[in-house]
């Protein structure tokens, strides 16, 4: 049986990996770790909390005594860190628990996994850390860390941090740099949830700027097996870049949604830019294709039909997200349109 610490496993990423790996292994026991920020929802675990494999700890990632305390019980030997403030337009907001959860929680789960000897550390980040790119070319783990908002600085910082215990303490850490994902249980504050819903509601769509940054889109179900498969056989020390190969600009997924959904384009409204918008991300994942055999099993022409589709039945499960704080947040950030 293998012990896995698994943080931020209530929020989108997190929650889909542990409803995967539990439905596929029996081999391991996992503790999920998870503040329940805004973004955590136990809701997206009912078909799994009674695994015997599982437990959930309602905590923060920062608090090392309780982290130690896990690590102790549960003889974890494996981390898998999710756990993050995730937004961009949030850390423009504000940036504080940015750097609190994806920075400082991040050294004290490294200290506890040095402390305790773990087998693995992964660290889950984002291609976001190596900036913008122009209209051609690919990111690359060869390329140099240029982060530029606050949520991005603080994932590359989390990244270097986790390379520097590889480096001083040889503690064995991999690092994984992910493409925009999108899937069931995706908060509605992201791109493709939010326009989904929106259409859903007749309720305009925000385009920031001119609608043609560029983002490559990898269906979270190819991102749990990645996880996994890294977890297994990953290098110590070394990052490896995940996507599907799957450039897209904002404004046709906003157009694509809208077809699927069989509504015209009148909701769409372009608004104020993102500031500091990066304006183009495209993932060169051979790496992980070549040296561990990953490769994407599923199409995004499908995917998002399937995505658009679970929107549809589950409107009860983004009701309950979007009232309440989530009212505040959008009305602050979209006035109230
Ligand atoms: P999310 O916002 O949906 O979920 C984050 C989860 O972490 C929530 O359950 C939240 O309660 C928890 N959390 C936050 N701070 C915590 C803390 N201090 N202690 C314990 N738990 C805490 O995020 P997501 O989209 O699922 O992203 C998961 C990870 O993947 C993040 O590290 C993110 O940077 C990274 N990532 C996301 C994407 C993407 O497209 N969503 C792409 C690349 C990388
Ligand atoms: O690239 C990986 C990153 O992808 C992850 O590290 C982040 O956690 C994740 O949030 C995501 O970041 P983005 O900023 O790319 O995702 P978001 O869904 O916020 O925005 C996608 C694009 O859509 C971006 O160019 C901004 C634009 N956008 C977004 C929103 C919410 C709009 O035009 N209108 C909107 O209302």
């Amino acid at each position: 049986m293998k012990n896995i610490l698994v943080t931020g496993g209530a929020g989108f990423i997190g929650s889909n990996y542990i409803n995967y790996v539990l439905n596929k292994r029996d081999d391991i026991f996992i503790v999920n770790l998870d503040k329940l920020t805004y973004a955590g929802n136990l809701e997206n675990l009912k078909s799994i909390e009674n695994n015997r494999n599982y437990t959930f700890v309602k905590g923060d990632i920062v608090n090392g005594e309780l982290v130690d305390y896990l690590f102790r019980k549960y003889n974890i030997e494996y981390v898998v860190n999710f756990a993050a403030e995730s937004h961009v337009d949030r850390s423009i907001l504000g940036s504080e628990v940015f750097y609190q959860s994806n920075v400082i929680g991040t050294n004290v789960l490294l200290e506890a996994g040095k402390r305790f000897g773990i087998k693995k550390f992964l660290q889950v980040s984002t291609d976001e850390v190596y900036g913008s790119l122009g209209p051609e070319g690919l990111f690359t783990e060869e390329n140099q860390i240029v982060p530029n908002s606050p949520y991005s600085s603080s994932k590359a910082a989390a990244d270097l941090m986790a390379l520097s215990f590889y480096h001083t303490h040889g503690m064995p850490v991999v690092i994984t740099r992910y493409s925009n994902n999108y899937g069931p249980y995706q908060f509605p504050e992201k791109l493709i949830p939010l326009m989904i819903i929106n259409i859903l509601n007749d309720k305009k769509l925000p385009v920031y700027g001119d609608g043609l940054n560029v983002r490559d889109w990898i269906y979270v179900l190819d991102h749990n097996k990645a996880v996994d498969l890294v977890l297994e056989n990953g290098k110590i020390g070394n990052v490896y870049n995940i996507g599907a190969s799957q450039e897209m600009k904002n404004i046709e997924i906003v157009k694509l949604i809208l077809n699927i959904l069989g509504k015209d384009e009148s909701l769409i409204e372009y608004v104020k830019d993102r500031p500091g918008h990066d304006r183009r991300y495209a993932i060169d994942s051979s790496k992980i294709q070549n040296e561990l055999g990953w490769t994407p099993d599923y199409k995004f022409e499908q995917a998002i039909q399937d995505t658009v589709k679970w929107y549809v039945e589950n409107k009860n499960w983004w009701e309950r997200i979007i009232s309440g704080d989530y009212q505040k947040y959008y009305a602050n950030l979209y006035g109230n349109k």
